[in-house]
């Protein structure tokens, strides 16, 4: 065992959603998904060796007891049970703090970088993805860098390292109240949707157009793609019952105002994760013009993000 190991990862927007679990204990999605790791907003964990009993701080203060016993649970895979006495893992999300942001794909994803280096167990890539998602399935991408597919088969690979220099712009909103977790929306859908089979063959589908249209570099078509997987999964949702209602009128008049931009010639592509906040995928010729509309609106805070590496360990001892 390490005496302290320091490891960073992004967190990941998807174009492809992921969304609804074929298998829920092994965190089987019913199709792959694909996404942008950004810059700018990311979790650092530290894992240390602490005078006694386990604790989890995040974000400088003391975990719950449920968050803190979910992270020792998950820490089962890389140590025993009486390895983990005597353990601290401090962890900091960057960016607007409590924003809304699912952070929970970066920490998973530092978290199990840095337990493999600390713990000494050194699991290859694919292990460790496969080890990650059980985390939180999106977790698995943010080990990666650029543009990443998550396969169904639970291979995890970047597609495109250099993410064709996108620039994805967070619309942060105000948060009234606290949503459904991504978790419990998911499993709602998949169970009542009358949209879900028709999701997972769009999405199978989407996801082939989208490889084709990186490989191709159709940026346009990625646009597209990205747009229409979002506004799908949330169609998905809306139908379920009870339905899942995640979008406000602010994130749809954001949409409706990125449709009007893009009429007007401009790369300018609205996602939407489980959350009121709206991603925009853009590029530098756009960006300007997507600022500037977003001035219109009551944006909490705007983060603008670039393709950024996987997660990396920053220091071990
Ligand atoms: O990783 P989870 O279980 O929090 O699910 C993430 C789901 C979405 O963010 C809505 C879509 C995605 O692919 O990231």
């Amino acid at each position: 065992m390490k005496k302290k190991v320091i490891a960073k990862a992004p967190v990941n927007i998807a174009l492809i959603k992921y969304w609804g679990k074929e298998h829920e204990e092994e965190v089987i999605p019913y199709t792959g998904s694909l996404s942008l790791s950004v810059s700018e907003l990311h979790t650092t964990t530290m894992i240390t060796e602490c005078p006694q009993g386990f604790s989890f701080i995040l974000n400088g203060k003391k975990a719950s007891k449920e968050d803190a016993s979910k992270i020792k649970k998950f820490l089962l895979h890389f140590a025993q049970e009486h390895e983990l006495e005597g353990i601290c893992i401090i962890s900091e999300n960057t960016g607007p703090t409590a924003s809304g942001v699912a952070s929970s794909a970066s920490g998973f994803a530092a978290l199990s970088k840095a337990a493999n280096v600390f713990f000494e167990t050194y699991y290859d890539d694919q292990t460790l993805a496969n080890i990650t998602r059980l985390g939180s399935g999106s977790a698995c991408r943010s080990l990666y860098g650029g543009l990443v597919v998550w396969e169904k088969t639970g291979e995890v690979y970047t597609i495109r390292e250099d993410g064709f220099d996108f620039i994805m712009v967070f619309a942060l909103l105000n948060h009234h109240r606290k949503s459904i977790s991504s978790k419990q929306a998911m499993k709602n859908t998949v169970k009542t949707s009358p949209f879900y089979p028709t999701w997972v063959s769009k999405t199978t589908q989407d996801l082939v157009a989208m490889k084709h249209a990186i490989h191709v570099e159709d940026l346009k078509a990625i646009g597209e793609l990205t747009q229409s997987s979002a506004l799908a999964m949330h169609a998905s949702m809306l139908a379920a019952v009870p339905p899942t209602l995640y979008l406000n009128s602010h994130s749809l008049e954001i949409v409706h105002a990125m449709i009007q931009l893009q009429e007007e010639g401009e790369f300018a592509y609205p996602t939407m994760d489980a959350g009121m906040h709206v991603k925009v995928l853009t590029n530098q010729q756009s960006l300007h013009k997507v600022l500037e509309t977003l001035e219109h609106f009551k944006v909490k805070d705007i983060v603008v993000t670039h393709p950024e590496k996987g997660a990396q360990i920053l220091h071990e001892e």
